[in-house]
Order: C-alpha cells, then sequence, then structure tokens
C-alpha cells in the first residue's frame, strides 16, 4: 500500500506517541505557486508565493493537522471525536473520522458557516449541532464535553493537530531550498500561526534555515489580537476566522515578536478585493484565505517595501468552493441566449 501524506513523508519529524495507528487522504504536498504579476503589483523586485492550502483532500489546511490527530485518538482507542469549527475543521474533522471508523460531533455557530463546510461535514456522515452563539461559545461547550466523556477533542487545542499542521513550513523550505523572508497568513483561532512557527523553528535547528519574520492577519471585526482584548461579539465576512478568543493567541503573539513580524487587521473590503485578485492569478480562495495577502498588501500601501530579492509565502488556507455564496450573491445571472450561433457572437462581440 502506497501512502503519501504528512506522516509518511515527514513522520521522524512530528513528535506522536507510539500508539499512533495512521489514517490519512494523502493531504500535504500543495502547490507554492510563484505569482510574479501580482508582486509586480505591490512594487515588484521580491519573489511571491501562494501556498494553495484549499488543495488539500477537504479543501482546506486542517487535513495536516486531522491526520495526526485522528491517528492518535484511533491509536489512544478513541471511538469518537468532537470538534467546534467555523467549517473547515468540521469538514476535515468528518472525513478522517468516517475514514477511521470513528463517530465525529461537530459544532458550529447557527448562520455562521459557509454552505461547502457544512454540505461537507454532512456528506462525511458527521453528526452537526448548530449552536445559537459563537465560534467561541461551541468550543467551550466541546471542551467541556470531552474532560466528561470518551470522546476525543480534535480542534487545536489538541497538541497533535500543531504536529501535523507545522508540515506547511516544512514544505514550503523544501521546495525553496530554504525558509522564505516573510509568511502572511491568516489567524482565527491561532493554531496555525503557532504550527508554522513551530515547524520553521524545527528547520531553523536541524538544517540550519534562517527564520521568516511572520505577519498574521485578522478581519477588522475580529481582531481580538490587534484589540489586545477579547472580541464578543465578532463580525466578519471572512467567517472561517470569525473567533473573539482565540484560544492560542498567546502563542501566536509569541510567534509574531520571536520573528520580528506582526499581527495586523485588515477590512472585509480588503479581504473581498484580494479574493477578486487572486483568482485573477487563477486561485479561487474563500474569503479568510484571502486574508494574509490581503494584509501584505496593505502594509505595502501603509509604506512597508519588501527588500529587494526576498521571497514571500502567502498561505491560502482553503478553498474557494467551501463559499461559494459569497461570490455568487452579488452578481446578476449569467445572460442566457437561445442555441443560436448570430445571437452568442453577438452577446460575445459586446462584451469584447
Ligand atoms: N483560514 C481558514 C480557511 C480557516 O478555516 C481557519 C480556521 C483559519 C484560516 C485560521 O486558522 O484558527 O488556526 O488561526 N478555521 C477553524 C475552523 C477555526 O473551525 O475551521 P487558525
Amino acid at each position: 500500500m502506497i501512502e503519501n501524506g504528512i506522516m509518511a513523508r515527514y513522520g521522524a519529524l512530528l513528535d506522536l506517541p507510539a500508539h499512533t495507528i495512521p489514517i490519512t487522504l494523502n493531504e500535504g504536498n500543495t502547490p507554492l505557486i510563484p505569482a510574479p504579476r501580482l508582486a509586480d503589483e505591490l512594487g515588484g523586485g521580491f519573489e511571491l508565493y501562494i501556498k494553495f492550502e484549499g488543495m488539500n483532500p477537504t479543501g482546506s489546511f486542517k487535513d495536516r493537522g486531522m491526520t495526526t490527530a485522528i491517528s492518535e485518538a484511533l491509536g489512544a482507542g478513541a471511538k469518537a471525536v468532537i470538534c467546534a469549527s467555523t467549517g473547515n475543521t468540521a469538514a476535515s474533522a468528518a472525513a478522517y473520522a468516517a475514514r477511521a471508523g470513528q463517530k465525529a460531533i461537530v459544532l458550529i455557530p447557527r448562520g455562521k458557516v459557509a454552505a461547502g463546510k457544512l454540505a461537507g461535514a454532512v456528506a462525511y456522515g458527521a453528526q452537526v449541532v448548530q449552536i445559537d452563539g459563537s465560534f467561541d461559545d461551541a468550543l467551550n461547550m466541546v471542551v467541556a464535553i470531552s474532560q466528561r466523556q470518551p470522546i476525543a477533542l480534535v480542534n487545536s487545542l489538541n497538541p497533535y493537530r500543531l504536529e501535523g499542521q507545522k508540515t506547511g513550513a516544512f514544505e514550503i523550505c523544501d521546495v525553496l531550498g530554504s525558509a522564505p523572508e516573510l509568511l502572511c497568513l491568516p489567524v482565527g483561532n491561532a493554531g496555525n500561526i503557532t504550527a508554522y512557527w513551530m515547524g520553521f523553528k524545527q528547520y531553523e535547528a536541524i538544517k540550519s534555515y534562517c527564520l521568516p519574520r511572520i505577519l498574521g492577519v485578522q478581519a477588522a471585526g475580529s481582531a481580538p489580537l490587534v484589540l489586545g482584548h477579547p472580541v464578543d461579539r465578532p463580525v466578519t465576512v471572512a467567517t472561517a476566522i470569525r473567533i473573539g478568543r482565540p484560544v492560542r493567541g498567546e502563542q501566536a503573539l509569541q510567534a509574531a515578536e520571536e520573528s520580528s513580524g506582526k499581527i495586523i487587521a485588515v477590512s472585509d473590503d480588503e479581504i473581498l478585493a484580494m479574493q477578486k485578485r487572486l483568482a485573477k492569478e487563477g486561485i479561487w480562495v474563500e474569503p479568510a484565505s484571502a486574508a494574509g495577502m490581503a494584509g501584505l498588501a496593505a502594509e505595502i500601501r501603509a509604506g512597508y517595501r519588501v527588500p529587494a530579492g526576498q521571497r514571500v509565502v502567502a498561505v491560502c488556507t482553503g478553498h474557494g468552493l467551501k463559499d461559494p455564496d459569497i461570490v455568487v450573491k452579488d452578481l446578476p445571472p449569467a445572460k442566457a441566449v437561445p442555441p443560436m450561433a448570430e445571437l452568442l457572437e453577438e452577446v460575445i462581440m459586446a462584451g469584447l
């Protein structure tokens, strides 16, 4: 049996217990796509790459952490797993639990989860429970239940999630031949920024690669790490990162500080504009996934210049297919034409 997931490729570098039983969908190995035109638009003179994590099996970076968390939970004997989620964790947990023969229970904030994520969780057979509250409320509930019942928690409080997710940093270094100078990524519950920083530090220790600066980006209406206090009613179109009390917030701030980077906020308009701009590169991401790149653009507009020759990587965390509504909701329906070539020609020529 040939398996090529992150545990097969990086297992020796992951701190997982001996009881771990590998459950994989061959996640990881996602493309690092050069974006020279976008780099030129942002002042040029540097190399820009998009790490497109939407190419993972369930369409988001969560699969890197879910293969490890579910594998550990299965080895420990868990028959059921639980998570709170803004959607992507739910779909990923549902898929990997299904593959492991476990039951998955996922809690989501009612009305605030994109259609493709909810559909995914249902398709993979999870028990989906909607909460009349926020992600943060849902997380408190699943933590409490996992402490009372033999149900494994697979949110990023689970350390094995981070073990898997740090492989994103390894892959970037392996493709570039060393670490980039700057890494930009969205921040919600702050597990991913924490995991990337762990990964880069591990490669620094074993391969003597330099460390990148980390630019973490939150949505302005949901930016507790920028404001310096929790946000009780987070609001943003980027529902994936609509989180007011990030559980790994302290570690995220530490990653930003240790790396001489920072955590900033961008508006929903900036996020949606960058989502559109990335689509012009042929890369369709969900809104939250455009936040890292939107943050870089905002920094550059505010006067920052990427030093000549540096390599910048923006992690685009989830696929645009996750949230189709955001794109189609403001568009007029596509033009309908009778099956006549002349009429089609008219419509096409009018648009050229
Ligand atoms: N981008 C996407 C597409 C996400 O789904 C998330 C988090 C993030 C970025 C932020 O990552 O939480 O590690 O800082 N989604 C979680 C979920 C909260 O439930 O799917 P983070």
